[in-house]
């Protein structure tokens, strides 16, 4: 039976925190782990460079990293190709065939160029590089002539420009390409220590490899419900960031309890956050034994990076073939 193929990416810009792990990375691993996909992961280093471009000493470090984030979460190279970006050069010849088809109209009026443009005002992004992101996308995609492809709602624009630009290359040359479906993660959103969504860039994330005294510190600080400012004044869970966790982290039994406990006043906060604590705790257990291990087998990082990039390039290099013959260079 031939699997339908996946294909998701992410940007290297930085260690993987919860909110990657129950989203966009988890599903990842459950599509592996169905058996129902051939699963293509890669490392989007090109996509880092369009708004890190000025600061690029960090991006070849992450990438490595975020691959041992991954084995260690659970992404096996037996079963998904995990490659990056940047060996394989056929994307960058896709993006410049199809940067020449794609309508500048369609690229600015994307919401998420106009959304990341603002909250990254920090950053010049009037690049030509950063306008053309979603077309380096496309090419990412049908590549590898995707069905689907894994993301969050925030990326859904991006797929959809990838569909058009991959029916305008059908339309103009010969019908190469499959038209990839998003497919979408049902996680809501994990909020970070501060009761914002859980993001580097606003410094409130617990990340997966933090453990110890860091791991048990950021949870005594995570905001609860803001009612209960003494022990005895009963709460509501389910404003409270830390019992979101705990239905992540806790059994149904305990989650139960807690929240009867916590409307009644009769458990507190800090017991509540040593309890969160110690159930992420040893849930991250076996997940900081792979990454310590991956960390001191770099070499088998390597390898399996190599052995990935090596299946992509093979389809990379097939996909090109037909794409030459197609528009006759
Ligand atoms: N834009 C994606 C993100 O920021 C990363 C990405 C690059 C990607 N190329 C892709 C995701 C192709 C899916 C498919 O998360
Ligand atoms: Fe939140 Fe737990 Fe405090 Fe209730 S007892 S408000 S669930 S931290």
């Amino acid at each position: 039976m031939v699997l339908k193929r996946i294909l998701s990416g992410m940007r290297p810009t930085g260690k993987l925190h919860l909110g990657n792990l129950h989203g966009a990375l988890g599903n990842w691993v459950e599509l592996q782990n169905s058996g129902k996909y051939d699963c293509f992961y890669f490392v989007a280093d090109w996509h880092a460079f369009t708004s890190e471009y000025s600061t690029t000493e960090g991006i070849k470090d992450n990438a490595v990293n975020m691959v041992i984030d991954w084995l260690a979460v659970g992404l096996d190279p037996q079963k998904s190709t995990l490659f990056v970006q940047s060996a394989i050069k056929e994307h960058a010849e896709l993006f410049l065939l199809l940067s020449m088809i794609t309508p500048l109209a369609w690229l600015e009026r994307n919401p998420t160029y106009k959304e990341m443009k603002t909250e990254l005002a920090n950053k010049d992004l009037s690049t030509f590089g950063f306008l053309g992101y979603p077309v380096l996308q496309a090419a990412d995609i049908i590549m590898y002539k995707a069905y689907g492809v894994p993301v969050g709602v925030d990326q859904l624009p991006h797929v959809e420009l990838t569909r058009e630009i991959a029916r305008r290359f059908n339309f103009l040359y010969q019908e190469i390409f499959p038209i990839p479906e998003p497919l979408l993660t049902g996680v809501p959103k994990l909020l970070g220590i501060d009761g914002r969504k859980m993001s580097k860039s606003y410094d409130n994330s617990i990340y997966i490899s933090d453990c110890g005294k860091v791991l048990s510190e950021k949870i005594s600080s995570m905001f609860t419900d803001p009612q209960r400012m003494r022990k005895s004044d009963p709460g509501n869970p389910e404003i409270c960031n830390v019992f979101t966790f705990h239905g992540l982290y806790s059994t149904q039994e305990t989650v139960k309890e807690i929240a009867a406990g916590c409307r009644s006043a009769s458990i507190g906060c800090t017991d509540c956050k040593k309890m969160l604590a110690q159930r992420i705790t040893s849930a991250m257990t076996p997940i900081h034994e792979r990454m310590n291990y991956y960390n001191n087998h770099l070499d088998e990082v390597a390898g399996v990076i190599v052995d990935g990039n090596r299946k992509a390039a093979q389809i990379a290099s097939r996909t090109m073939e037909e794409v030459r013959a197609a528009v006759k260079i």
